[in-house]
């Protein structure tokens, strides 16, 4: 017998990402690759790229550069770029970097262990199609390697064309994968020990199939017996549709978490952003979550330095801010994308970006400090995902997704359980278990 290959996957970006490169690396499996931690024992190394911004781009050229050693000493190895700036690049990436074999645009999955074949017949391939058939239909069936929490992604794509946003290009237009199939990989996640389940869509509260939408879908996901939690990631203001909110206030299993981008708080800038909603709307939306929800944490994403985003502009985003009170959020200093309208209008001086995006931080982290310091002396559901640094201690994610650390030495990951919450730290919580 052969010893089998071995595949390093090095995943950037989104959480999308990191479901796709579990799905590859399935895919690779069946072709008798294994995966293994460092690039440096691979026979095939495959980066799975973000090109939301400049500079995640620009990471993966210079993570190339670095490879080339490794390349020169192991002529046999193959590498391989996926993800959105393999879609955005396509052949110029081969030109770039000589050492490339494969660039697989994130539609074409499923023909990665053909394209692979061909590499190792000596020929350089590019697939950036948006092929008809689905690649999900294509691809073997799920493996449960992280524990028991998921991913699943229910919608591909983006039809909202905000002005500064690549994903409509990369990632194509608005696909809902079919009910039947997300029920079906659902039970089969849940059969292998799986508990909790992140849906997953870049725009993913625009799901909707067979008459249903994301509110329907999850309802019918909590029935399934050992699915305990759910939670979907991302949304956009403009499809949180009533049922959706409603089943924030109806499904226990749904848990009390939403991350909901805004952007700005400016109705100018969301205007040039083309981001279809005003502040007050916005914050109309956040009053009837939280009517359905009053626990409910809310995390955001938001840009400074857009394009004549003027200082009374920002001072409006930093009301916004105040008034929603957020749990967490990334924040993100505008990054010019070739090919979106932004990138045809002048940029802000970097140094006025730089103290923007500081100020901002700023007031989001002693958010984040009060709403962690919210959860002392509280009695919170957690789920163990896994062993923590000390001997005896578990870690795991509360309803509110903090990680908490508790000293339990009976317990084991999969272990849903009552947890008093005793100590906030920077980036996590401490407790002590009350019960089952
Ligand atoms: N520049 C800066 N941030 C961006 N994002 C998307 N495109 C850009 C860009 N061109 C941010 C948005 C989005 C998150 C995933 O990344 O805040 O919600
Ligand atoms: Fe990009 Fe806007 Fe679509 Fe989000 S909603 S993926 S920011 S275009």
């Amino acid at each position: 017998m052969t010893e089998a290959r071995k595949l390093f996957i090095k995943t950037y970006g989104c959480q999308m990402n990191v479901y796709d490169s579990e799905r590859m690396a399935e895919a690779l499996g069946a072709k008798g690759y294994v995966l293994t931690d460092t690039a440096d024992d691979a026979d095939m190394v495959l980066l799975n790229t973000c090109h939301i911004r400049e500079k995640a781009a620009e990471k993966v050229y210079s993570d190339l550069g670095r490879l080339r050693p490794l390349k020169l000493s192991k002529p046999d190895l193959k590498i391989g770029v996926a993800g959105c700036v393999a879609q955005a690049e396509g052949e110029e990436i081969l030109k770039r970097m000589p050492l490339v074999d494969l660039v697989v645009g994130p539609q074409s999955y499923h023909r990665l262990p053909d394209m692979l074949e061909r590499a190792e017949a000596g020929a350089r391939v590019v697939d950036t199609d948006f092929p008809e058939e689905d690649k999900f239909d294509h691809l073997p069936e799920r493996k449960v390697t992280r524990g028991p929490s998921a991913f699943l992604t229910v919608q591909e794509g983006c039809d909202k064309f905000c002005a500064f946003c690549v994903v409509p290009y990369t990632r194509g237009a608005e696909v809902s994968r079919p009910f039947a199939r997300l029920m079906d990989e659902a039970r089969a996640l849940v059969g292998k020990g799986v508990r909790e389940i992140t849906l997953l869509g870049q725009n993913v509260n625009a799901w909707s199939n067979d008459g249903r939408g994301l509110g329907g879908l999850i309802r019918e996901l909590a029935r399934i017996d050992g699915l305990e939690r759910l939670r979907y990631t991302t949304s956009h203001p403009n499809d949180m549709a009533e049922d959706l909110i409603e089943a924030h206030g109806t499904e226990p299993k749904l848990m009390p978490y939403l991350h909901l981008p805004v952007q700005s708080g400016s109705d100018r800038i969301l205007k040039a952003m083309n981001r279809k909603h005003t502040a007050e709307q916005y914050l109309r939306l956040v009053e009837r979550i939280r009517a359905a929800r009053p626990d409910i944490l809310l995390t955001s994403d938001f840009i400074v330095g857009f394009p004549g985003e003027t200082d009374t502009d920002f001072e409006a985003t930093l009301d916004l801010i105040r008034a929603v009170g957020f749990g967490s959020a990334f924040s993100f200093k505008y990054s010019a994308r070739p090919g979106t309208p932004a990138a045809e209008k002048p940029e802000l001086p970097a140094d006025l970006c730089d103290a923007r995006l500081q100020t901002l931080q700023a007031l989001l982290s002693e958010q984040q400090r009060a709403t962690q310091e919210a959860m002392l002396g509280r009695e919170l559901g957690v789920l163990y995902e896994k062993a923590g640094r000390m001997p005896g201690q578990m870690v795991g994610k509360s309803d509110y997704l903090h990680a908490v650390h508790v000293a339990d030495a009976e317990a084991r990951p999969g272990d849903l359980v009552r947890v008093r919450i005793t100590a906030s730290g920077p980036n996590s919580l401490a407790g002590e278990r009350i019960g089952a």
